[in-house]
């Protein structure tokens, strides 16, 4: 059933519709001018050297294990309360996940699992930002230099958001963007990857692209690689979001600001906090915590009734079946994550809901877990 209310929508302008359309008027549909413009304002926005647009957030994580060497043997450290293309990009390199505990409050790695889960064949933390939260990246950082470890962020859930003051993708070796229609830009499909050192950069275009390197001819490959460029038509779409992002951010602040006053009278209702300390957050999902006993398929499925669609963020990687059959490490205690992680519920949430349909889907939840009581 197609929900009256989505669980997320882009919010596309005339501006971008102009943008996209300009670029069918010209020769150049793949590795031009938009491109460039498009990487030159990520690089700006983050505070970075380099950005390398890709074909998907998936492609950027892929190539950014590759770009650090991480293969075979290696052990890379993340969170198993992730999107599943976290730990399929590690394992596309046949590197080892290693999944660990997050914050019950971030919901992001927690430092101490981190630094418990290191072993002589660690190679790299992934630190994935999510839901738009910083992760603890002062302490993260540090274990990184103390133990000779690359950093990569996963900022794919938080383009925007910062920690002590510094924008979420400048900290890390390298770090992942992602911009599928339901993130806070968006390019249809879409990723890139912050690079601070030009080799990295210069590496990863040639990966992005089979291989060659910029200067040579176009069936001279200088290494193995792979289609993961960005269209011209994407990288217009995207080079319009990006501007407008000082527009787009403060609208989702408003509506978790709406979401959280409506909701504040629901018994036993956890809501997402609206301030951290030394966090600015970059809302990309909204995301309750149901009282317990509530039965979430039994509200997912009566909130769909009145045609309001909701989400199960996330399913910790560790308990699905792909994850389990493919890798023999020891799985450790994700009491923490379990327990976190049966009660999500991830309400409609994008730039342009109205107060209205806030308080529709706000009273529609109220009902439904008042049912259960
Ligand atoms: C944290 C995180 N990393 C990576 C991805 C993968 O991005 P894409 O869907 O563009 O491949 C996503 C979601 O889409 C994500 O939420």
């Amino acid at each position: 059933m197609t929900a009256r209310i989505p669980l997320s929508a882009p919010d596309i302008t005339s501006a971008e519709i102009a943008a996209v359309t300009a670029v069918l008027r010209t020769p150049h549909l793949s590795l031009g001018p938009e491109l460039a413009a498009f990487e030159s304002k990520l690089a700006a926005y983050h505070r970075v050297e380099d950005a390398v647009a890709v074909s998907s957030g998936t492609a950027g994580l892929h190539l950014a294990l590759l770009a650090l060497g991480i293969g075979e043997g290696d052990e890379v450290i993340l969170p198993s309360f992730t999107f599943v293309a976290v730990v399929n990009s590690v394992l596309q390199v046949r590197a080892t996940p290693v999944l660990v505990e997050i914050d019950p409050v971030t919901l992001n790695l927690d430092p101490a699992a981190v630094e418990h889960a290191i072993s002589p064949r660690t190679r790299a933390i992934l630190a994935v930002h999510t839901f738009g939260i910083p992760a603890q990246m002062d302490v993260l950082k540090d274990l990184a230099n103390r133990h000779h470890l690359a950093l990569i962020e996963d900022a794919s859930e938080a383009i925007g958001a910062r920690f002590d003051g510094r924008i979420a993708g400048s900290f890390g070796d390298l770090a992942v963007l992602g911009f599928y229609p339901n993130k806070q830009i968006t390019t249809g499909e879409g990723g890139a990857i912050l690079a601070r050192d030009p080799a990295h950069a210069a590496r990863l275009r040639r990966l992005r692209n089979q291989g060659r390197d910029s200067n040579i001819d176009w069936l001279d490959h200088a290494e193995p690689g792979y289609n993961y460029r960005l269209s011209e038509l994407a990288c217009a779409l995207g080079r319009v979001q990006l501007r407008r992002i000082d527009e787009i951010l403060p609208l989702r602040r408003q509506a978790a600001g709406r979401y959280d006053a409506l909701l504040a009278d629901v018994p036993g209702l956890e809501r997402p906090p609206l301030l951290l300390p030394r966090r600015e957050l970059s809302w990309f999902v909204y995301v309750v915590r149901l009282p317990e006993g509530a039965g979430r398929e039994r509200v997912q499925a009566a909130l769909l009734r009145q045609g309001i669609a909701t989400g199960r963020y996330f399913a910790p990687i560790h308990l699905q079946p792909a994850w389990r059959a493919s890798s023999a490490a020891d799985l450790g205690d994700f009491s923490l994550t379990e327990s976190i992680a049966w009660r999500t519920l991830a309400l409609p949430f994008f730039n342009r809901i109205t107060p209205g349909q806030q308080r529709e889907v706000a009273d529609a939840l109220r009902e439904a877990i008042s049912c259960a009581a």
